[in-house]
C-alpha cells in the first residue's frame, strides 16, 4: 500500500491517507519523507499511535529532543489537565505556557539547538476551539516585496522565551521549565535556507525579539510586520482535531500556533520534538535575555 497525498487548499501542507504510521516500509516512509519536504506540514487522520509508536515515528526524522530533563520526556503531554483529572488554573506556570502557545512560534528557537520537527496527536479534544494552525514561512518570503527582501537580507534577531513569556505578561524570575535555561538568546538569521530543499524561509515569531544594529522598538515593529504580513492566507491551514489525528510540521520553514478554546474543557495532546541538526540548527553564542533579579537554579543551568 502506498500513502495517498492530497495537498491541502493553502500554500502548505497535506493530508496523508493509506499509511499506518506504526508499520511502515521502506517504501512508504520514503514518500512520507518527501510529502514533508515538499509540504512542510502533513496531516494523518485517525493514527491512534501510542507513545512508542509516536516516538519511533518521530525518531525516522531523527534524534527526539527531550522536553524535561529526564530520558523519559520523549513524548510528552501539551494539556491543561494534570494527571490528577484537573484542570489547570491560569496562575499556573504551565497554563501560562500554553496560552503563550497561542501566539505564532516556531519550536525551540530559543534554544542553542533548534527544532527540526514536531508532532502533536490529539488524546482529548475540547467541544470547540483548539485547533492548531500552520503557517508557511516558504511563501512568506517568496511573497515579500524586493524593498522588504532587500531590507531583511543580513538581519538577525535573538530568539528567547523568557522575552516571549514577557511580551504577554508573564515575567519569569526563576528557572522554571523546559526552555528557561541560563545559555543565553541564540541570534538567528531572519531568513533560513532549508538545509534539504535550498528554499528561503522567513525565520520570526513570538520568540524573535531583537535585531542587532536597530533600536528594539523598531526591531519589534519590524518583526510584527513581517509576522502580521506572512500568517496570512493561503499560507496558513488550520486544524481541526479528532482523537486519534497526528500532525506535524517542518519547523525551520513554518511557524504553529495553538487556537483559543474554553480552558475549562480538556484538551490533551501528545507532543514530541525532533531535534534540530547542529550542522544547521545550532547557535553557540546568545546574550542575556533574562530579567533583572533572575535567579539561576539547579535545573536551569
Ligand atoms: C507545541 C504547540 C500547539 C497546540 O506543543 O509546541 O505549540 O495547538 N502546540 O497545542
Ligand atoms: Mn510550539
Amino acid at each position: 500500500m502506498q500513502p495517498t497525498i492530497t495537498p491541502l487548499d493553502a500554500t502548505v501542507g497535506a493530508i496523508v491517507t493509506d499509511v499506518d504510521l506504526a508499520d511502515m516500509d521502506a517504501a512508504a516512509w520514503n514518500s512520507v519523507e518527501a510529502a514533508f519536504h515538499e509540504y512542510a506540514a502533513l496531516v494523518f487522520p485517525g493514527q491512534n499511535l501510542n507513545d512508542e509508536s509516536q516516538v519511533a515515528f518521530a525518531n525516522r526524522f531523527g534524534e527526539i529532543e527531550l522536553l524535561r530533563d529526564d530520558p523519559k520526556a520523549k513524548a510528552v503531554h501539551v494539556s491543561n489537565q494534570k494527571p490528577d483529572g484537573s484542570i489547570m488554573q491560569p496562575d499556573e506556570h504551565r497554563y501560562k505556557s500554553l496560552r503563550g502557545n497561542e501566539g505564532w512560534h516556531t519550536d525551540s528557537s530559543y534554544m542553542p539547538l533548534a527544532a527540526k520537527a514536531s508532532m502533536l496527536s490529539a488524546l482529548t479534544v475540547p467541544s470547540s476551539g483548539g485547533e492548531t494552525a500552520v503557517a508557511d514561512m516558504r511563501a512568506a518570503y517568496d511573497d515579500l516585496d524586493q524593498a522588504m527582501k532587500d531590507r531583511i537580507e543580513g538581519l538577525s534577531a535573538y530568539h528567547s522565551l523568557y522575552q516571549s513569556q514577557a511580551k504577554n505578561g508573564f515575567i519569569v524570575q526563576t528557572g522554571a521549565g523546559y526552555g528557561f535555561h541560563t545559555k543565553g538568546a541564540p541570534l538567528r538569521p531572519l531568513v533560513n535556507t532549508h538545509p534539504v530543499t535550498g528554499r528561503k524561509s522567513l525565520f520570526i515569531g513570538r520568540h524573535a525579539y531583537a535585531i542587532p544594529g536597530m533600536a528594539d522598538d523598531e526591531a519589534q515593529d519590524l518583526l510584527d510586520e513581517l509576522l502580521d504580513f506572512a500568517c496570512q492566507p493561503p499560507r496558513t491551514y488550520t486544524h481541526t482535531w479528532s482523537p486519534g489525528d497526528l500532525f506535524m510540521w517542518d519547523n525551520r520553514c513554518c511557524l504553529h500556533a495553538a487556537q483559543p478554546y474554553d480552558y475549562n474543557e480538556a484538551r490533551v495532546l501528545r507532543h514530541t520534538r525532533v531535534a534540530g541538526d547542529p550542522a544547521s540548527e545550532l547557535v553557540v553564542t546568545g546574550r542575556d535575555d533574562r530579567a533583572a533579579g533572575f535567579e539561576p537554579t539547579a535545573s536551569n543551568r
